[in-house]
């Protein structure tokens, strides 16, 4: 069959854990397991499932082990589990996690507020991590959250981003997560950085995880994409953000992303009326409207009925 689509953007659902973490009112475990369930009938190939982090900084996600242990894998999907240690990494190893990303700030202060270690610290754990998972097949992701700028700092430089670039590397991570944590990034800077990054990496290894906090996020994965980025980060809804990052918000709104990616002509194998009729009953389930607009609008293809007398 030939394709009415040229070129291929994945996409990997965060909602289930970026979406999930900030969350003031507790969702049901059972309620997190149907949602991932529906998910993974969408047709993404990796979903964010949860994270093995201390329950008393994100209490929203302290079921991890029965989320992971709960949901029907779909074969074919990558379930991934955010761990900031080696405690973390050994939880998500015996909930049978397929991927560990770990997460690391460009900038100390996020770092510290986040993670309650130095950027030092964090490697060195990490290095213990890299080693845990090596006796297994999980594989391991690594993310570098205020990639594109600090909510503490400021602008966080090129330079410092590529410094952890090759520390990863030196690690032997199989793939990088670009973070912009509360939305700083922009789109010259955002061509930039993943120009040099991708002098380093291949496209497939490399992932860009945008916030949409000042309204930038699809223009920012545009960027990236004509960069060369292809795989990128979303929350059903538009839901998420860092409970340690001062004026956080939610990620770049999955269905938005996959509508977008659409109009234009770029396949991701997304169902988008099942990603919109799950986006649509995320406010009964966790009590207030989203930011996502597709789900509002509707898609360009679903038209109104004229005006009666037309
Ligand atoms: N899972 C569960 N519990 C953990 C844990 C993990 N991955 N890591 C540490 N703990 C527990 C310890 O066992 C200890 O428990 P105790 O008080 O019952 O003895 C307690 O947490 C403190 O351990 P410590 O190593 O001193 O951690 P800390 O208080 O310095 O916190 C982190 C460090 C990394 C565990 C914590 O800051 C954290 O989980 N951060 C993640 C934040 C996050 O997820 N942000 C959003 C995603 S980017
Ligand atoms: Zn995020």
């Amino acid at each position: 069959m030939i394709s009415a689509y040229s070129e291929r953007l994945l996409v990997q659902e965060v909602a289930p854990r970026d979406g999930l973490q900030i969350e003031p009112q507790w969702l049901e475990t059972a309620d997190k397991i149907a949602l991932i369930d529906r998910l993974s009938r969408a047709g993404f190939t990796r979903i964010e499932t949860g994270s093995f982090v201390s329950p008393k900084a994100i209490p929203a996600l302290r079921d991890g082990e029965q989320v992971f242990t709960g949901i029907h894998r779909q074969p074919g999907v990558i379930y991934v589990a955010l761990v900031p240690n080696l405690k973390g990494a050994q939880r998500a190893l015996a909930a049978a996690a397929d991927e560990l990303n770990l997460v690391m700030s460009a900038s100390q202060s996020h770092n510290r507020a986040n993670m309650r270690m130095s950027c030092e610290q964090s490697l060195a754990a990490f290095a213990d991590v890299v080693a845990l998972a090596r006796e297994g097949s999980t594989t391991l992701n690594a993310s570098i959250a205020t990639s594109f700028g600090c909510p503490f700092e400021g602008r966080v430089s090129a330079e410092r981003v590529l410094q952890i670039v090759d520390a990863y590397q030196e690690l032997g991570v199989d793939g990088i997560t670009l973070a912009d944590t509360t939305g700083m990034a922009n789109p010259r800077q955002v061509q930039a950085l993943v120009t040099q990054v991708l002098q380093r990496l291949p496209a497939s290894a490399l992932t860009l995880h945008f916030h949409n906090t000042r309204g930038l996020g699809l223009c920012n994965v545009l960027a990236a994409y004509e960069a060369g980025a292809r795989r990128f980060d979303a929350s059903l809804g538009g839901l998420g953000g860092c409970p340690f990052a001062p004026g956080a918000s939610g990620n770049i709104c999955t269905e938005d992303l996959v509508n977008l990616c659409a109009e234009m002509g770029l396949e991701t194998g997304i169902d988008l009326p099942l990603l919109l009729q799950l986006s649509r009953g995320l406010p009964a389930l966790l009590g207030h409207a989203m930011p996502g607009q597709v789900a509002k609008a509707g898609r360009n293809c679903d038209l109104h009925p004229l005006p009666a007398g037309l």
